[in-house]
């Protein structure tokens, strides 16, 4: 079985071909992914007006590549998925609409794909991971802890409450100068850096349940930031460091409430895995992977290009969806806001 994957949610503009096999191999065919950041860059943060036209100037020579890299034509695929939401609405239509073109021209079908599904099964493509697992999500937009216990069937055990980690992330880089996207920069720029030196807050460590809460971390390194007389690159690696652990430590408590939680519901659950663009992160995956050893669990984390946005893990929760017969009408209207413990539409 093929599909097409196409992923415009964001600012990444990408396409990909995944296929699985009768002895249930899986393989990447092909794929494209270009990053809008330079053109974001300015602004110190995704425009969403620039998002939507630039996905439309790159898509149709994006997916042209991606099937020629393929070897492929329209009608060797079995579908064509796109992320539907939730995201920012312009760049969403610019996919949905052209997958559905796509899949109306060449009469294949039309999958509408949860962007966050798409990041929660990705580790069933890159590991052939069986169901039930414990899913960390955490990207840009999203903080939160869920069993993942079949294609469209999710148990929510906590979000966060405000800024999503990757957003926190983000914040942390603008405010110590370290340019954007934050994520990658404050991991650098925390390597030289002294963990210890600012003791920032563990917002809700401790306390029962698997919420989460960072304005709170977000404040204490702006007050830490604005108490030096002036910053130079020893406190900016200091600060990048010290917040990167209360980040860890965070996940990490909460994680393991999660694990409780986790047991309860899914005995047979084995591994924790850590999706989304924060996930890319190699500190907080060394402090997950403790937390999972402790509670004797595998800990997985897809490869880096795969935790940030991209089209492969679109075009396989498309196959992983057709597989199970299911597919969605040219009429589904792309979703800004679309919970992932409300795709529950498999019995
Ligand atoms: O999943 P993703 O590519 O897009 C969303 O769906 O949001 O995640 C992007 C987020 C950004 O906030 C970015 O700063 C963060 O993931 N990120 C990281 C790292 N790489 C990306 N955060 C911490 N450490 C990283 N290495
Ligand atoms: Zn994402």
């Amino acid at each position: 079985m093929r599909v097409l994957g196409i992923e415009t949610s964001c600012d990444e503009t990408a396409a990909a071909v995944v296929d699985s096999g009768v002895d249930d191999s899986r393989h990447i065919l092909a794929e494209r992914l270009f990053s809008q950041i330079d053109e974001h860059a300015p602004y110190g943060g995704v425009v969403p007006e620039i998002a939507a036209r630039s996905h439309l100037d790159r898509l149709d020579a994006l997916v042209a590549e991606t099937m020629a890299q393929a070897g492929l034509g329209f009608a060797e695929l079995d579908g064509i998925a796109a992320a539907a939401g939730p995201g920012l609405i312009g760049g969403l239509l610019v996919g949905a609409t052209a997958a559905k073109a796509m899949a109306m021209a060449s009469g294949r079908p039309f999958l509408a794909i949860n962007h966050l599904e798409a990041h929660a099964l990705t580790a069933r493509l890159t590991h052939g991971l069986d169901f039930p697992y414990l899913l960390l999500l955490v990207s840009g937009g999203h903080t939160q802890l869920l069993a993942v216990e079949d294609v469209g069937r999710y148990r929510l055990y906590g979000e966060t409450e405000d800024d999503a980690l990757g957003e926190a992330f983000d914040k942390a880089a603008r405010l110590l100068g370290l340019g954007f996207p934050g994520g990658p920069a404050v991991e650098k720029a925390a390597e030289a850096g002294d963990p210890a030196r600012f003791r920032l807050p563990r917002p809700l460590a401790g306390r029962p349940g698997a919420g989460f809460s960072f304005s709170g971390l977000k404040t204490a390194l702006r007050r830490a930031f604005e108490a030096l007389p002036a910053v130079d690159e020893r406190d900016t690696a200091d600060l990048a460091a010290s917040f990167q652990a209360a980040a860890a430590d965070t996940l990490a408590d909460r994680t393991a409430n999660a694990v409780t939680l986790f047991r309860r519901d899914c005995p047979a659950g084995r591994v924790l895995v850590a999706a989304g663009g924060v996930a890319a992160n190699r500190n907080l995956q060394a402090r997950l992977q403790k937390v999972a050893a402790i509670h004797s669990l595998d800990f997985i984390a897809p490869p880096q290009r795969l935790c940030t946005d991209n089209a492969a893990m679109v075009a396989w929760a498309g196959l992983e969806r057709l597989r199970l017969g299911m597919s969605d009408g040219l009429d589904f209207r792309p979703r800004p806001r679309w919970p992932l413990a409300s795709t529950t539409d498999v019995a």
